[in-house]
């Protein structure tokens, strides 16, 4: 099939065929998550934006779905943008008995795109004019609008360069009829906001509002309706990945309309190709906010859905890892893609380094090693200090990438690993050099397939284009 091939993401979105750039238009409708996203369907590079499209019943089996948006049919330029359902029918657009998916997409001025069969064809209202404008010379792009609850009314957050970076908040009763807020300017906020509301330590009377931008810095504060408002000077990175356009994680969205209210999270891994497809999504993450001395900050935490695809767990637990020790406990473990979670006890640890040696082979080599160094503090070379002298880690190894979750999931990386697949590169090492480690607890999985037998075929895909994509 289309994802066999070496670089695949195995249980990590990406688009069947083409380019993908940054998640679009994210929304639980109709009993299924949706997944739109910047796509060319013509080419492995970026070009002539489409919004491409997956739906998913659970955030971890994907079905690919033919293009959404497209230049031509759908007027403007198609850039990114967030969706909401419109439950009440506040936009009078509803025309069916489902709920209307509404997104807001273009570029310097906002258009909105409806659908009324769960997202397999988008209208545009009022002929894509656009219901946001901004003066002539302003750069603006990047809608992302959200319910705003406690006001009973919708708001917008979009990117714009008025003045120097920053967003712009408008407010509407109907998803049309928009109405400027507020500015709030700050230099890093630069393409792709996000404004959403997280309970602090998980309690319901905490809640904390959330901006975040492109590159995964975010800001903790207060919105009123109107106007975020920041306690903290210094914005905080999210993913400790490669935070650039193209690099591993970029232009992250959050769901809106999930059914149980948490706050899902996925962005664009960038800088993976194959023969037919450039680029892939991180997994799925519920985002938390937990209080730190140096302030609130943001937990991501793998889906619990993850666990519908493990198989073959086994566990370890309380055994010491030295240098010659180390590795014996996975040495008949031979896997693909996987996931790791470990708990180490790092009080007394003598070794210098420990962690995990990942798609290793009996000649000593591997293609990524993931190391904790104990006298440095970090993990992968990112800070990580012990909590109660114990370090946690939580891998996601999948073909092409590598996920790392720390600290009670405060540490987060993406990365992009050419993992060789092949038999002879399956091999997992558990390792310390200098010395030894406690580890308290070891469990591995196997990881399934995101992919059913149900993906559309090529020309099934091809026949809601103007023509075949290659
Ligand atoms: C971010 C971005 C957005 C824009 C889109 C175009 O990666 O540059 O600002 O809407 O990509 O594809």
């Amino acid at each position: 099939t289309a994802y066999d091939e070496p670089l695949r993401g195995q249980f990590h979105f990406s688009s069947q065929q083409g380019w993908m750039n940054d998640p679009n238009g994210l929304v639980y409708a109709n009993g299924l998550y949706h997944f739109f996203y910047q796509h060319n369907p013509h080419g492995l590079a970026w070009d002539t934006m489409h919004w491409g499209h997956a739906t998913s019943p659970d955030l971890v089996h994907w079905t690919q779905k033919p293009i959404a948006l497209e230049p031509g049919v759908h007027p403007g330029d198609l850039w990114s943008g967030g969706g909401v359902v419109d439950k009440a029918n506040t936009s009078g657009l509803k025309t069916g008995s489902l709920d209307p998916i509404v997104v807001f997409s273009n570029t310097d001025g906002v258009s909105v795109f409806y659908s009324n069969d769960n997202g397999r064809t988008f209208q545009a209202y009022d002929k894509g004019r656009k219901v946001v404008t901004v003066p002539a010379g302003v750069t603006s792009r990047d809608p992302k609008v959200f319910w705003d609850a406690a006001r009973n009314r919708w708001a917008m957050v979009v990117w714009s360069d008025q003045g120097g970076n920053g967003v712009s908040i408008y407010t509407s009763p109907n998803l049309l009829n928009w109405t400027f807020a507020s500015r709030f300017q700050a230099s890093w906020l630069f393409e792709c906001p996000d404004l959403y509301v997280l309970p602090l330590d998980g309690r319901a009377d905490q809640q904390q509002w959330v901006l975040t931008s492109a590159s995964g810095q975010y800001e903790v504060g207060t919105f009123d309706g109107t106007t975020f408002r920041t306690t903290w000077t210094q914005p905080q990175q999210m993913n400790l990945g490669t935070t650039y356009a193209g690099g591993s994680f970029y232009a992250a969205e959050t769901f809106t309309n999930t059914p149980d209210g948490r706050t899902v999270q996925m962005a664009w891994q960038g800088g993976n190709q194959g023969s037919t497809w450039t680029g892939d999504a991180t997994f799925p993450v519920t985002l938390g906010l937990v209080s730190t001395p140096d302030g609130p900050r943001i937990t991501r935490t793998p889906v619990a859905e993850l666990s519908s695809l493990a198989s073959d767990t086994r566990t370890w637990q309380n055994q010491t890892i030295d240098a010659s020790t180390g590795g014996n406990l996975l040495s008949d473990v031979k896997a693909d893609t996987y996931e790791i979670t470990a708990q180490f006890d790092v009080t007394g640890a003598t070794a210098t380094q420990f962690g995990f040696d990942l798609h290793a082979r009996a000649d000593g080599t591997e293609d990524r090693r993931v190391a904790y160094d104990t006298a440095a503090q970090t993990l992968y070379g990112k800070p990580l200090p012990p909590r109660s002298g114990k370090v946690s880690i939580q891998l996601l190894v999948d073909r092409g990438q590598l996920e790392i979750f720390a600290d009670s999931y405060r540490y987060s990386l993406s990365d992009n690993v050419a993992f060789d697949s092949s038999a002879a590169s399956q091999g997992i090492r558990l390792f310390a050099t200098g010395g030894r480690v406690k580890l308290d607890s070891l469990t591995f999985a196997r990881l399934g397939s995101s992919w059913g037998t149900g993906q559309p075929t090529q020309s099934t895909l091809d026949s809601n284009l103007g023509g075949p994509w290659h």
